[in-house]
C-alpha cells in the first residue's frame, strides 16, 4: 500500500521504517528541512537501537523516501499518518495546532480517498476536528477521507522492537471500510500473531492515555513505598517483588528511583488531567503520580546532602543522563531534574552517559561532561547512579571508589546488589532500601 508519514520525529520514523520493512510504500515529509535533509542522507536524526540500519536497508530498497514537501507524501497515498508533535501548552493541554496544520495539508493536497491516522497521542474527541477540517477543507471528497485512531505504544530504546512485535495493534475507527483498510495495512503483523483491537474512535484516542496514566500510577506508587520503605528500614525491590508475584499486580514499572520521564509521560498525564478537567470530571489522582515523581527527584538530593552534608563545594558525579538507557532523549530527564536542584544547592556537577551527553549540555551548559564513569568519578564527593544503563552495571567497583574523594555511592535506580557495593568498600545509599556502609 502507498503510506504518507507527516511528521519524522520518534514516532513518525519509526512508523516509516516499519512499515517499509513489511513491504508497504512509504513517502515521510516534516516541516523541519534539516531533519529531511539528514534522513535523505541515510542519517537517522535520533538514536534508537537498530534504527540506523533499518534506515538504511528500507531506502536502499526503495520503498522509504523522504521529501519535504507534504504534497509528496500525501498524494495517491491509500493512508497518511499524522505523527506530529502535541507538545503540552503551559496549562498542561495537548496543543494540537501541528495536528490541524497536517489535516489541512492532507486535504489540500489528497488526490482521492485516503484514510488519515492520528498516531500522535491526543486528547479523546480529536478526531470530531479532525473531521470537520478535513470536510470543511475537501467538501469534494465528501467524507472519504476518513479518521482512524491508531495510537502508538512504542518505548524509547526498543522502539524497533515495539513496532515490529507489537503486543497490541490499537485500531478506532468508524467504517468498516476504515477498518479493511487497517487489516490490509498490518496484515504481516497479525500473520505473525501480533493481534489487533478494534474499538470506536473515542475509545482508542482514550486507551492510550489511560494505559500512560496506569503506568505511571505504577512507577509513582513505588517511589512512595520507596519513601515509606526508607523511614521504616524495610527494602522496596523485595516489597515490589512480592507484589509483583501476584499477577494481578505484576512486577513491571514497579522499579523505586529517580521517576520516569521522557516525552510522554509527563506531558500525557498533565494532558489527559485537563481533558478530564474539560469534560468536567476532577482526577486529582494524576497530578499526585506527578507530584510524587518530582518529590523522587528531591529524595535523591536528600541522600545526597546526608551523605556529604553541605553541597556548597562538593563535586557530583551524575552516571547517566538519558531519562532512561537506550537513547540519547533528554526531554524531561529527571537526571538533569537532579543535575539543576545539585547546581541550585551551589555544587558542580559532572555527568557522563554514554549516547545523551552532547544532548544534557545542550539543555543544561553549565554540566560538566566526562569521557568515561572513572573520569566523571574522579575527584567527585559521591557518585550517582541515575540511568540503568547496561555499562554501569558492569562497573569497575574498585575503581571508581579510588577514582572518588570520598567513597560514596548514591544509587537512583537500585543497579546494584548491596553486598557488592560494599566489599568495594564503597558507602551504599540505594533507593528504598537500608544505606549499608563498609
Ligand atoms: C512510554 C510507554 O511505555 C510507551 O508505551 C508509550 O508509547 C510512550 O511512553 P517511554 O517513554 O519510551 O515509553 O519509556 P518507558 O520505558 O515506558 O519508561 C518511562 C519512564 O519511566 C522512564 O524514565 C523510566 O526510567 C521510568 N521507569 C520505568 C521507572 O522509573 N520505573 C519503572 O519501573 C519503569
Amino acid at each position: 500500500m502507498r503510506v504518507g508519514v507527516i511528521g519524522t520525529g520518534h514516532v513518525g520514523l519509526i512508523t516509516c521504517v516499519s512499515l517499509a520493512e513489511v513491504g508497504h510504500q512509504v513517502a515521510g515529509t516534516d516541516s523541519e528541512a534539516q531533519k529531511i535533509a539528514d534522513l535523505q542522507r541515510g542519517e537517522a536524526p535520533f538514536f534508537e537501537p537498530g534504527l540506523q540500519e533499518l534506515l538504511h536497508q528500507t531506502t536502499e530498497s526503495g520503498r522509504l523516501s523522504f521529501s519535504c514537501s507534504a504534497a509528496t507524501a500525501v498524494a495517491d497515498a491509500d493512508v497518511v499518518f499524522v505523527c506530529v508533535g502535541t507538545p503540552a501548552r503551559a496549562s498542561g493541554e495537548a496543543s494540537l495546532v501541528a495536528v490541524e496544520a497536517a489535516a489541512r495539508d492532507v486535504a489540500r493536497h489528497a488526490t482521492g480517498p485516503a484514510v488519515v491516522v492520528e498516531k500522535s497521542t491526543v486528547p479523546a474527541g480529536t478526531s470530531l476536528s479532525l473531521k470537520r477540517t478535513l470536510r470543511r477543507e475537501r467538501p469534494d471528497l465528501g467524507g472519504r477521507l476518513e479518521v482512524v485512531s491508531n495510537p502508538e505504544f512504542l518505548r524509547e530504546g526498543h522502539a524497533i522492537e515495539d513496532a515490529l512485535h507489537p503486543d497490541r495493534i490499537l485500531i478506532g475507527a468508524e467504517t468498516d471500510h476504515a477498518f479493511g483498510v487497517m487489516r490490509r495495512l498490518y496484515a504481516t503483523f497479525v500473520a505473525q500473531g501480533h493481534p489487533i483491537i478494534e474499538t470506536d474512535i473515542q475509545t482508542a484516542e482514550l486507551a492510550k492515555h489511560a494505559c500512560n496514566a496506569f503506568l505511571a500510577l505504577k512507577i509513582s506508587y513505588a517511589n512512595a513505598l520507596a519513601r515509606i520503605c526508607e523511614r521504616a528500614g524495610a527494602d522496596v525491590v523485595a516489597v515490589a517483588d512480592v507484589m509483583g508475584s501476584d499477577p494481578r499486580i505484576g512486577r513491571a514499572f514497579l522499579n523505586a528511583g529517580l521517576g520516569y520521564g521522557g516525552y510522554c509521560f509527563p506531558k500525557d498525564i498533565q494532558a489527559f488531567q485537563r481533558l478530564a478537567g474539560r469534560l468536567g470530571y476532577d482526577f486529582p489522582l494524576l497530578s499526585e503520580i506527578a507530584r510524587i515523581n518530582q518529590e523522587a527527584v528531591t529524595a535523591v538530593v536528600d541522600k545526597i546532602r546526608e551523605a556529604l552534608w553541605n553541597l556548597e563545594d562538593k563535586r557530583v558525579a551524575l552516571l547517566g543522563l538519558s531519562f532512561k538507557p537506550g537513547t540519547d532523549d533528554i526531554r524531561f530527564s529527571p537526571p538533569l531534574a537532579l543535575a539543576r536542584l545539585l547546581r541550585e544547592e551551589g555544587a558542580t556537577v559532572v555527568g557522563y552517559d554514554p549516547e545523551a551527553a552532547a544532548n544534557a549540555k545542550g539543555e543544561l551548559p553549565e554540566l560538566e561532561l566526562a569521557p568515561d564513569p572513572y573520569d566523571a568519578a574522579s575527584g567527585a564527593h559521591c557518585a550517582v547512579v541515575c540511568t540503568e544503563w547496561e555499562e554501569f552495571k558492569q562497573l569497575d567497583l574498585v575503581r571508581v571508589r579510588d577514582a572518588l574523594a570520598y567513597p560514596i555511592l548514591v544509587d537512583g535506580r537500585n543497579i546494584f546488589e548491596p553486598d557488592q557495593v560494599v566489599a568495594a568498600g564503597l558507602s551504599y545509599h540505594p533507593t528504598g532500601r537500608p544505606p549499608v556502609e563498609p
